[in-house]
């Protein structure tokens, strides 16, 4: 079969593809859909640092074709959605609903497959750029059959990631502002559940103008393109009361809640610029290991602003996965509109260069 493959400079589309066999706790899935991340192409970049060969992509839907000999919750046939999420299902973390704390659910490099023979890294515990992939069953998450797969594979990353973040990570109260960094797939979805939970204003700061349409379609209230910098002051402009505007050393005034959807110390440090007192910012963005926070303490300590991070929307991916379709099915969730385009594997670098360009919500590969 093929896959795209990553390795170690570059990354295309190979045949000579083969899963590991299925074990008793794993399955084994007919891939049908799977959305580009940023995060694939940081892989690629090298901001994420991986083993080669590795297959790359981590949000992706398919059909089970394979079940291991302890598997009772999922049968051949059966449409999923998968999870990073490789937990153990039984520690305290994921006893306590916080499986991104599991200690098994990060970091665990597989070789998961062979290429002509040799063997070959997974990429975040799924490689959903395969025709197949297998993967623990507590990573696939069951979906009604007619939910469109070609939109469903988005749940697996943008849309848990950046709802999840917004629904498990700040206590959003209707009419509290706030100011999202990034208007890619992740951003987006943050936008989203900032509108289903009432949030306003919602302000979308994105360094590529074309992305004002999509943004405000998610939901967001205003938009400022940050090409020629001076986005913080934009965002303290757009508040609507005259305290806002108060440019003063501790900066009163701001949004409640800011996210850094882009992955850079200088947006993290815009982010928390913007807050309000008693702000929280939300670090989704994953930069290069070096990466550094050059923030005075005092604009945190004295008036309670605070910074955190956030993995894979702090997900239960078996609770948040319905819920996500649940609000698709009521039209508050737009998942078919984050489908850009299409495209075969054969056409992988199309993808990334689109993405570069900031013509996609998310480019969709089909099998
Ligand atoms: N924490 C997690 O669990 C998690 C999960 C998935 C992705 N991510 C990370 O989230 C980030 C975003 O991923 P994505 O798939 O949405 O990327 P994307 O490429 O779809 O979108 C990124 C957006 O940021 C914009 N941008 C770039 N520089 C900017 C700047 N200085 N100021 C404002 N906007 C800027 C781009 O124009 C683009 O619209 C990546 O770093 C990715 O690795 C984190
Ligand atoms: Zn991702
Ligand atoms: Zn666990």
């Amino acid at each position: 079969m093929k896959g795209i493959i990553y390795d170690g400079e570059t990354a295309g589309v190979r045949e000579g593809l083969e899963t590991k066999e299925v074990g008793p706790a794993e399955v084994k899935v007919e891939m049908v859909a799977a959305g580009v991340c940023h995060s694939d192409l940081s892989v690629i970049d090298g901001t994420i640092k991986w083993q080669a060969p590795a297959v790359l992509g981590h949000e992706g839907a398919g059909i089970i074709s394979e079940v291991g000999s302890e598997v009772d919750s999922l049968e051949p046939g059966d449409h999923v959605v998968l999870s990073t999420l490789a937990s153990c299902g039984h520690c305290e973390w994921c006893s306590s609903g916080h499986p991104t704390f599991c200690r098994s659910s990060i970091g665990n490099m597989r070789h998961a497959f062979t290429l002509d023979g040799e063997p070959t890294w997974d990429f975040a515990a799924t490689s959903v750029f395969a025709q197949e992939t297998v993967v623990r069953a507590i990573q696939a998450v069951k979906i009604p059959d007619d939910v469109p797969l070609e939109s469903a594979c988005l749940i697996g990353c943008g849309v848990i990631t950046g709802v999840g973040t917004v629904f498990n990570k700040t206590p959003v109260e209707p009419g509290q502002a706030a100011a999202v960094f990034g208007v890619g797939g992740i951003g987006l979805n943050v936008i989203q559940a900032l509108r289903i939970k009432g949030a306003a204003p919602i302000i979308a700061v994105d360094t590529n103008p074309s992305k004002e349409a999509l943004a405000r379609q998610f939901g967001a209230t205003h938009f400022i393109d940050a090409s020629e910098g001076g986005g913080v002051e934009a965002v303290r402009a757009a508040l609507p009361t005259e305290e806002n505007v108060i440019a003063q050393f501790m900066g009163a005034g701001g949004v409640a809640y800011s996210y850094d959807c882009v992955g850079h110390p200088a947006v993290v440090s815009d982010a928390v610029d913007v807050l309000d007192w008693g702000g929280l910012c939300v670090v989704v963005g994953v930069p290069g290991p070096d990466a550094r926070l050059d923030i005075p303490i005092n604009k945190l300590n004295l008036v309670e602003r605070a910074i955190t991070g956030c993995r894979y929307g702090s997900s239960r991916p078996h609770h948040d996965i319905p819920q996500l379709i649940g609000l698709y099915r009521s039209g508050q969730l737009l998942l078919d509109e984050l489908v850009t385009e299409t495209y075969p594997l054969e056409a992988f670098d199309q993808v990334v260069h689109d993405m570069h360009e900031g013509r996609l919500a998310r480019g969709v590969l089909k099998f």
